[in-house]
């Protein structure tokens, strides 16, 4: 049985002011048997950990990079993330991918960095509406999948998140049989490469809702939700945890 996660990706969103909206979903999501993951800004990493104490919630990062330290200005390092309390983080998001150049080659780098800091990954993958069109999203999906999980993922160090780029942040989300048609490839593709693969927890996101959470949780192969614009509000966020249980 694998435990559901509702997963929230603040973006680039959240002043300190904001870590009010952790206060309240954890008054909210009191009892709650699913995983409850949300990855702000880094800014707000700490005092999210501190805040969010001994309530199960696990706070991580939105990316990190390959190395350890150096001279990479800007940047931040698993370490850094591990050393601030974050026990996860988002790899190869979309607006990574495009905005960033970051390629799938790169993305794995940073995963196998991410473990060594004892940081599981949640690894994005997504087609766009050109490739959906095109009918190339399941060949996108496996190019995605082979380029940016390295040898030895494991249902403990891993999520995989569908995230669709043309449902992110549009409103727009695929019909339920296409989310189980890719759900359904990508367990192929885990159970045939990695022996914990039948346990790796599969997301969807794209435009998850409170309204349309619990018949997405319920498709085949979906394990959960990675969110943004409805996880920066904590009464629609915890909306979304009650769909996931
Ligand atoms: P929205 O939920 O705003 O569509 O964003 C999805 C997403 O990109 C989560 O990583």
């Amino acid at each position: 049985m694998r435990r559901k996660i509702a997963a929230g990706n603040w973006k680039m969103n959240g002043l300190k002011a904001s870590i009010v909206e952790l206060k309240e979903l954890i008054t909210l999501t009191k009892g709650a048997t699913c995983e409850i993951v949300i990855c702000p800004p880094a800014t707000l990493i700490e005092e999210m950990v501190h805040v969010a104490g001994d309530s199960g919630i696990v706070i991580g990062g939105q990316d990190c990079h390959w190395s350890e330290s150096g001279a990479y200005t800007g940047e931040i390092s698993a370490p850094m993330l591990a050393d601030v309390g974050a026990k996860t983080v988002i790899l190869g998001h979309s607006e990574r991918r495009s905005l960033h150049h970051e390629t799938s080659d790169y993305i794995r780098t940073k995963v196998e960095a991410a473990w060594r800091a004892d940081l599981s990954a949640i690894i994005c993958v997504g087609e766009t509406e050109a490739q959906r069109d095109s009918g190339d999203t399941l060949q996108i999906i496996k190019d995605q999948l082979d380029g940016s999980i390295p040898d030895g993922a494991t249902a403990a160090n891993t999520i995989i998140a569908y995230e669709p780029v043309w449902a992110i942040g549009t409103g727009k989300i695929p019909t339920y049989s296409q989310i189980a048609e890719v759900h359904d490839f990508i367990r192929v593709q885990l159970v045939q490469t990695y022996a914990t693969g039948e346990d790796i927890r599969i997301l969807y996101g794209g435009s998850v809702k409170p309204s349309n959470a619990a018949e997405i949780f319920a498709i085949s192969n979906v394990d959960g939700g990675l969110v943004g614009g409805a996880s920066l509000n904590a009464t629609d966020f915890a909306g979304i945890v009650t769909a996931a249980g």
